[in-house]
């Protein structure tokens, strides 16, 4: 029984793979393995030989069967340790920005203003950049001989001489797009238009396109102090500072009745703008009570629904925002300027997470 046992014992140790424990197991306790076939001997054996033989034969019976048990298990343990290795992967390692990609500040301010907006209740609408002079003109109140035209530096489209179709213009404002989604939708609504613009201007300031976004706010009772409390909601999201102080300033244009100008406290300190404090305004935006000619425009009864409106040029906020200082170098493609002023393409602006982080 010794013999047996070592022999077993030992194969088991040795045994390098599932079959071979396999074959060990149907040698030793198998139906006609060496241990079973002695156990049938215990018939034959007298009570006393059988005394001593039945338990022992059993013992060494279990002891097989859990060297096979426990070398199996190993086995197993092993091959998955060996499999653990191979297909290691090092979580662990951070990712590496390459920073091949940033977020242009124009797209980063763009994402921004919608998410402050969004929180507003406000949607987003656009509307085409090649516009006809009556959305872009006329629906707005702004009439063939009215100054503005000459103001805005337009941009007319190439015609053929014998097209009598109204004539097709960059747009030079997003406002037209206040016509088209009243059109659509009618009253009420919440809305901002961001999106490109065009005027023939060209220098520190000035580029040919831009960007503008519009909001728009149609409701029963509306008023100017829904105006104000929506710019100065906005301001204090966007600039990050709770104490923003506005001026509203009247002004005039075609489509509000009546019409502000809207400057925002701040400071020059060596070339450095900070917003909300000191003695200096800067003007941001144009805004006012949608003219109801332009509600008449829109489809929309003058007599039954108010709202307001105001555009604001992001590129312009960008530059307040971000202390760039020329509009120009926004639209050069300069990898290394884009570098500087690029964001991180993953964080999307939100009010929780911060708006500029
Ligand atoms: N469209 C104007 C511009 O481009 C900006 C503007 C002023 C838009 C007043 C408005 C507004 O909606 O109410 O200069």
């Amino acid at each position: 029984m010794d013999a047996l046992k070592s022999k077993y014992l030992e194969g088991i140790m040795a045994a390098g793979d599932e079959s071979t424990l396999e074959d060990l197991r149907v040698a030793a306790v198998g139906k006609k393995g060496e241990i079973s076939l002695k156990m049938r001997e215990l018939g034959k054996m007298t009570p006393e030989e059988r005394q001593v033989a039945g338990p022992a034969l059993n013992a060494l019976k279990d002891e097989v069967n859990s060297a096979i048990a426990g070398k199996k298990t190993a086995l197993a343990d092993a091959a998955l340790n060996e499999r653990l290795q191979s297909e290691w992967i090092d979580v662990s390692l951070s990712g590496r920005p390459r920073r091949q990609g940033t977020i242009h500040p124009i797209s980063q301010v763009t994402d921004e203003v919608v998410a402050i907006f969004a929180s507003l209740g406000f949607g987003v609408a656009e509307g085409p950049q090649i516009e006809n002079d009556h959305y872009n003109f006329d629906a707005l109140n702004i009439a063939p001989e009215h100054p503005a035209r000459q103001e805005h530096d337009t941009f007319y489209m190439h015609r053929a001489a014998d097209d009598d179709r109204p004539p097709h213009v960059l747009r030079t404002h997003t406002s037209p797009v206040q016509i088209r989604h009243m059109e659509k939708h009618g009253a009420p609504c919440r809305i901002i238009c961001p999106g490109r613009v065009y005027r023939a201007d060209y220098d520190q300031t000035h580029t040919p396109m831009f960007h503008q976004y519009e909001g728009l706010c149609i409701d029963k009772g509306i008023s100017m102090a829904n105006l104000k409390w929506t710019l100065e909601e906005f301001c204090r999201a966007f600039f990050e500072v709770d104490d923003v102080e506005l001026r509203f300033r009247a002004s005039h244009f075609p489509f509000t009745e009546p019409s502000a100008e809207v400057d925002i406290r701040c400071s020059w300190d060596k070339g450095q703008l900070k917003i909300g404090e000191g003695d200096d305004w800067m003007e941001i935006l144009g805004s006012g009570m949608v003219h109801p000619k332009v509600l008449q425009a829109g489809g929309i009864d003058p007599n039954e629904w108010q709202g307001f409106a105001f555009g604001m040029g992001i590129d312009r906020i960008a530059m307040l925002k971000y202390g760039i200082p020329d509009l120009r170098a926004f639209f050069d493609s300069d990898l290394r300027w884009l570098r500087h002023y690029g964001f991180a393409s993953l964080d999307m602006p939100n009010l929780h997470g911060g708006i500029s982080r």
